[in-house]
Order: C-alpha cells, then structure tokens, then sequence
C-alpha cells in the first residue's frame, strides 16, 4: 500500500542494517531517500546518496572512488607519448557526474604536465530544493524545473520515474505533488545570477524558499577553490568547447542506452569539433563496478579532421565504429 522514505541522515543505510527496527525502516524505506540530504552528507554519505540521483533524461549519476584506478594510467601514458611535460595543456573530463574520478585523474596528470589547465563538467551541477513555507513540503527538481521528487516526511516519493500504482499511496502523493508544482512554475527560470554565484544563499520567493542541493563532490569543490588549474562548469555533451581542447574524456555517456544514434553522432560531432589537431579523445563505458572493467577506446585527430584508433581497453568504446565512420563521412 505504501512506502516510507529516508529524510534524516540517522536513517540512511546504505547496506541493510543488522539492527531490527533500523532493519525494518530500512526495508519499507529502501530506494526512497531524499535527495535533500546531499547538502549535509559527509564525504563518505556523499558518495553513498549518489547512487539515488538519477536526472529526469534517465541518466544516472553512478560514478565513484577508484572507479577508473586501472584506466588513468593507460591514458595518461599515452598523454606522454603524444605531448611534451612542459606543453599547457587543456583537459576535459565530460559528463563528469560529482567530478570525484576527474578529481584524482587530475591529481595524476598533475605533476606530469604542470602546466595543466583541466576541467570537469557535466550538464548538471547541483539540484534545486523547493520548500513550501506554508506546508513544508519539499519539492526537489533539476535545474529545468523537472519535478524529480516529493518530500513529506515520513514520505519521500519518487516523481521521475513516477512511483508505480502497486504502492497507491505513494502514486497518490506523486500526481498531487505534480499538479501543485505547476503552480510553481513562475519560479522558472531562475535567475541566471543567482544559478552562476557560488554562495549557498537561498532565493526567497514566497511563498517559496528555493536553495541548491550540490552535485558536485567535496574533494572536487576544494580542489577548484585550491588550484586554479582545476575548474569546474556546467556543460552538455552536444556542446562544442568553448575554446578548443587537446584531450577530452567522456566515459560513461555516450552509450546507447542512453542516447539515440542521431544523439550520439551529434555529440561525437561536438567532441570532434572541440579538439585541437593531433587531440586526444578517451570515450567508453565501464562494464563491470565490481572488478573495473572498461570498453573504452583512445583515438587522435588527424591534421584533416579525421579521428585515429590509438588504444584501445576491452571489446573498445560501443561508438568506435560510428565515431570511425563519422569521420570517413565527414572527410
Ligand atoms: C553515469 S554518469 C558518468 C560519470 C563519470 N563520467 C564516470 O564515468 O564515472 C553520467 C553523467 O552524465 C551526465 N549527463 C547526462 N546528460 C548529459 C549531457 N547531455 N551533457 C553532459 N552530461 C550529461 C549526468 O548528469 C551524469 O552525471
């Protein structure tokens, strides 16, 4: 009929808990956890809560530590092998989720270029809480007003993907929240001032208090305070660069299960056009968590536009080919 949610840190397990009640709460509770508590989570919680974001195109934010421990080295000797340790070189890590695995493949790159200007982005950068004062209920949607979740203690109701009917209380909470939030939509869009400064001020608009919920991991956020030669912006994969780049990595994105054929052309199409000549462009997907397990494939841009297959890990990266062929066609 009905399932609770997680609202205060003291509830949150990421694993089942051995004591009973904890149990319990656990297993009405599992999967239902307010994104609300990513403001206050320790580095540790951090990682943990990450695993519930999950955007309203369906892409979920899985990244973690370590995660590209056995791919960093590859990478970064074929790095040496193409640029010289004094060149200032520009590195883009795309969809680069909390930026935590640019965080310490930065860390390595480092000390071999020190002139190194790299940057982490990703589509989105934090979340968008929306309390109702007169209620208290919490709204939590992405950056576009896309109503992700529904926060009513003891109830944290998933809006996107919609709970399902077999927990009919749940579903109910999701279409009323859906229809009360569309009386919020003069609050979009946000101010462009106030989605670029830095601070944690709330946007007060009664009678709604609108605050950011950071996507970002701290150890990314504090390097990026620390060193300037490590930023951090908001980015799409269909967007060229600003200003064109010798190596961007873009793992775990450009995967069919998330995109169309049209969609991932268009985005290899940015990615190419981002690139200096002789650039470097690291794309793949991790098929095993547990053991570090990467298709992933490393190619270079020619003089005339044209993409070279220089490394490869696993069975290579699910749009070698269609990356391959863009180029032959583009040519
Ligand atoms: C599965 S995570 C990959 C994180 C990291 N690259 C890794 O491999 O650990 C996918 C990320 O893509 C981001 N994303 C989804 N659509 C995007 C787009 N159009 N442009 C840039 N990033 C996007 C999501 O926000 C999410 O953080």
């Amino acid at each position: 009929m009905l399932r609770l949610g997680v609202w205060r840190l003291e509830q949150f397990f990421p694993a089942a808990p051995s004591q009973l009640s904890s149990y319990l709460f656990y297993r009405v509770s599992r999967g239902r956890v307010s994104l609300r508590l990513l403001a206050a989570a320790d580095d540790q919680q951090f990682e943990q809560l990450m695993r519930h974001v999950q955007l309203a195109n369906g892409v979920y934010r899985t990244t973690f530590r370590n995660r590209f421990h056995n791919l960093d080295p590859v990478v970064n000797e074929v790095l040496r092998a193409n640029f010289r340790p004094q060149e200032k070189l520009l590195v883009e890590d795309w969809a680069a989720s909390a930026c935590l695995t640019s965080y310490e493949w930065a860390q390595t790159l480092l000390p071999l270029f020190p002139g190194l200007r790299f940057t982490a982005s990703d589509v989105a950068l934090f979340l968008i809480e929306v309390e109702d004062r007169r209620s208290g209920d919490i709204f939590i949607a992405d950056q576009d007003g896309r109503l992700l979740q529904f926060v009513r203690p003891p109830f944290v109701v998933s809006v996107q993907p919609p709970e399902p009917w077999y927990v009919p209380v749940n579903r109910l909470l999701c279409e009323s929240a859906k229809t009360r939030w569309q009386k919020s939509a003069g609050l979009w869009p946000l101010p462009a001032e106030w989605l670029d400064a830095r601070g944690e001020a709330a946007l007060v608009r009664e009678p709604y208090v609108v605050r950011k919920l950071p996507l970002v991991h701290p150890n990314a956020m504090a390097l990026a305070r620390s060193d300037a030669r490590f930023s951090i912006c908001r980015h799409s994969v269909f967007e060229r660069s600003q200003t064109p780049c010798h190596v961007i990595r873009s793992m775990n994105i450009l995967n069919r299960a998330y995109f169309s054929e049209v969609e991932l052309t268009q985005a290899a199409r940015a990615v190419i056009g981002s690139l200096r000549t002789h650039g470097i462009w690291v794309v793949g997907r991790t098929i095993d968590d547990e053991s570090s397990v990467h298709d992933a494939s490393v190619f270079r841009k020619g003089s005339s536009g044209e993409l070279e297959l220089i490394s490869r890990m696993g069975n290579g990266a699910e749009i070698e080919r269609l990356a391959l062929d863009l180029t032959l066609a583009t040519r």
